[in-house]
């Protein structure tokens, strides 16, 4: 068996929430620490997928240093793993090129995130999309999906972790990957670019915390709806003692009748799965508790667990002295991503004859 390599990507959004961490760059960690020795494992800050949107250059700056920061905050070892910009590797949209031209436009079509993006119906049609979306759809990003194909491609990644709401892209870059084998590789027991298989996240969603039938988003206007894994213990209280409940008697688990107080239950469970089989199970404990004991409880254990992602945010931030720069740590990755992605361009011209 080949050894595995490892491929995910986030946007340069700022500060991730409690939400991108348990729902994403937790496991991102987890997967490299339990890795073995000879799997590679890449994790890039798409900021090319991020201009599909419009961007403020300033802002756009620092948010990209920001994630870059919270990468390393959560415990990914640029050591161990390659963290990169994704427009720091010109690769990826080289084969998001070549990808296009074989890339179907009926496919692209029928997929979902251009149309959430513009609130469009699920049979709106690219090329009339309505009045107000012709002028907003544009072809970035529309053809967002290729460049995510390429993002994973470009380094023959085999597993991908993704949250379901990305399934159907993935299940796109293995149609890309599949349709490019079977114009170019001589046999077809070689892949020149393996379809990836998609590693789910455990279903986590965290919620709102003042709107808890929403999930928790960088989107969202109001910032107490939402914990920012650099939020000072302070602000953590602060902001679960303001979220939004209920009247009713005690702790129970039910997010449909009681969507404030079960996401609580959930983050608290999320933060540390030992501590019981199930959200449901962990009310068991909770059952007598005031809501305001509850929200004590929750925050103490979301400050005890982030507490270390905190300093070590602010460490690669704000330290300085012993330790690479940032620009530094973000410079060697590329310099690495390149090199996994040139040697993809190198099979892939030699196939096309280019
Ligand atoms: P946002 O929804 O805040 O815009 P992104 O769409 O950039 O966040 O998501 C980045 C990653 O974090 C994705 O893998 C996504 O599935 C995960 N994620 C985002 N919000 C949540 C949430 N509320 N609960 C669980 N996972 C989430
Ligand atoms: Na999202």
């Amino acid at each position: 068996t080949h050894p595995q390599v490892i491929f995910s990507g986030i946007q340069p959004t700022g500060v991730p929430h409690l939400g991108n961490y348990l729902g994403a760059l937790r496991q991102w960690a987890k997967l490299q620490n339990e890795a073995a020795p000879d799997t590679t494992l890449l994790y890039s800050i798409v900021d090319l997928h991020a201009i599909t949107i419009k961007q403020d250059p300033a802002q756009l700056r620092q948010w990209r240093k920001e994630m870059l920061a919270s990468l390393l905050a959560v415990g990914l070892d640029p050591k161990r793993s390659i963290i990169f910009y994704q427009s720091s590797v010109p690769a990826h949209s080289e084969l998001m090129w070549i990808l296009s031209c074989n890339a179907s436009m009926g496919y692209l079509s029928r997929m979902t995130q251009w149309k959430s993006k513009l609130s469009l119906p699920d049979n709106a049609s690219p090329l009339d999309p309505g009045p107000t979306s012709k002028a907003a759809l544009k072809l970035g990003l529309f053809s967002y999906p290729v460049l995510q194909a390429s993002d994973i491609l470009i380094h023959r990644a085999t597993h991908v972790p993704v949250g379901d709401d990305q399934s159907q892209h993935l299940e796109f870059a293995r149609e890309v990957a599949n349709g490019f084998n079977h114009l170019f590789s001589r046999s077809s027991k070689t892949h020149i670019l393996p379809p990836p298989e998609t590693i789910l996240s455990p279903a986590k969603r965290v919620m709102s915390l003042t709107q808890p039938t929403k999930k928790m988003s960088k989107s969202d206007q109001d910032v107490k709806s939402r914990i920012l894994i650099t939020d000072s213990r302070e602000e953590i209280f602060k902001k679960v003692k303001s979220a939004l409940t209920d009247s009713i008697e005690g702790v129970s688990y039910d997010p449909s009748t009681r969507p404030g107080v079960s996401n609580l239950v959930e983050i608290m469970y999320y933060m540390d799965e030992s501590v019981a089989d199930s959200p449901k199970a962990l009310t068991q404990d909770l059952r007598e508790l005031s809501m305001r004991a509850l929200k004590e409880l929750v925050a103490d254990t979301i400050n005890v667990h982030i507490r270390d992602v905190r300093e070590r945010y602010q460490g690669v931030m704000y330290g300085g002295g012993n330790g690479n720069s940032l620009g530094e740590i973000g410079e060697e990755g590329a310099g690495r991503a390149r090199e996994s992605a040139g040697r993809t361009m190198g099979i892939v011209r030699e196939a096309m004859g280019l």
